[in-house]
């Protein structure tokens, strides 16, 4: 019997239903994936809620997974019965104990690397990899800033751009997640719900300003991120914690001749070669000492709204996995 987190309709952590599912054999392209950690990650809140497209009902939502091959179509050559495989793509459908998959979206994992840790690297992993290496080329002595510093890209993006030789801003609601992004990386920390970040950034550039922010909190920070930056400054808005910023005044960007980009993953990782040298890239990461997996929220499976409840409330910190 093989069990799975259900929505019926969109709406609030409530909808999510621990359910019995049938996981069909694999067409000829597809592999099943018997899963043993689950990846959470902020843009499964926007799917429950709607926010982002739901093609059908019922519906699994999830979009990265780490597991074990249990069955392959007459097709596939990438992966075997029994590989040890991750993944981070659509179709949504990772919140369950198993599922089929195109095989080319699988990677190997790496011996040395835990599954649980795995399922952390390939949404926020190679997001960090192509936001700091893609989509801004981040430099030594860059002065980057990081929204929401302690969250799961928070803690990557932040070593990453400190072990590439930035200097890195954070900011944090607590003072607690301000210890956690200090020991993850960042050079300064701020208090964005009782400072005005967009002051301590100039106060610490010295008026410059940052070369490039970081923002995946969306509404609630965006036009102070634009304030922050320096002259041909770069303003990476890459999600939506608090909310879609819905409107972009282009005098505010020529204002200091900024860039604005708002990338998605996805778009790094559409062909196989692409996907695989993203996922090398996390990798290699790892092995060199730039990046050190973490997992820092474990919740079973079938308490996945519990797991949601507590990341709409700012409550957890890192990375967040499910276990089936
Ligand atoms: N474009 C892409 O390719 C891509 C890929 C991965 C993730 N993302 C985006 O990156 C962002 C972070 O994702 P994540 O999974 O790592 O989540 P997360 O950072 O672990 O959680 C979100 C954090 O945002 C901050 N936040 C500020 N205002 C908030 C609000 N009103 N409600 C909830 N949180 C708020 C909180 O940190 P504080 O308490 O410190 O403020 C919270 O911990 C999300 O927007 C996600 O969609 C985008």
């Amino acid at each position: 019997m093989t069990h799975a987190i259900v929505q019926h309709k969109v709406g609030g952590p409530e909808v999510l239903q621990w359910e019995e599912i049938h996981v069909p054999d694999p067409e000829p392209t597809q592999a099943r994936v018997r899963h043993t950690a689950i990846g959470v990650n902020f843009i499964d809140v926007y799917h429950r809620m709607g926010k982002y497209p739901i093609p059908e009902f019922p519906i699994t939502i999830g979009m990265e997974a780490a597991g074990v091959v249990e069955a392959v179509g007459n097709d596939v050559t990438n992966v075997a019965v029994g590989d040890r495989v991750v993944y981070a793509t659509r179709p949504i459908g990772a919140y369950s104990e198993a599922r089929v998959i195109d095989a080319s979206r699988l990677v190997a994992i790496p011996d040395g690397i835990a599954d649980q840790a795995a399922a952390t690297l390939m949404l926020k992993g190679m997001t960090s990899a192509y936001l700091l290496t893609r989509t801004h080329v981040v430099k030594s002595g860059d002065v980057v800033l990081v929204h929401a510093a302690a969250g799961g890209m928070g803690l990557y993006l932040c070593q990453w751009a400190k072990n590439m030789g930035a200097i890195v801003i954070g900011t944090v609601s607590t003072p607690e997640k301000a210890a956690l992004a200090r020991a993850h990386g960042c050079d300064h920390v701020i208090d964005y719900t009782s400072e005005d970040f967009t002051a301590g950034v100039l106060e610490i550039t010295d008026g410059r300003g940052c070369s490039v922010v970081y923002d995946g909190v969306g509404q609630a920070t965006f036009a102070g991120s634009l304030g922050a930056l320096a002259t041909l400054g770069h303003m990476v808005s890459f999600g939506n914690a608090s909310g879609s910023v819905t409107s972009i005044e282009m005098a505010d960007l020529a204002a200091k001749s900024l860039t604005l980009s708002r990338p998605t993953l996805f778009h790094y990782t559409d062909t196989a070669p692409e996907l695989n040298a993203l996922a090398t890239a996390v990798f290699s990461a790892i092995k060199d000492g730039d990046l050190t997996p973490e997992v820092r929220q474990v919740y079973a499976l079938k308490d996945a709204a519990l797991a949601h409840t507590d990341l709409q409330a700012r409550a957890t910190t890192g990375a967040t996995i499910l276990l089936p």
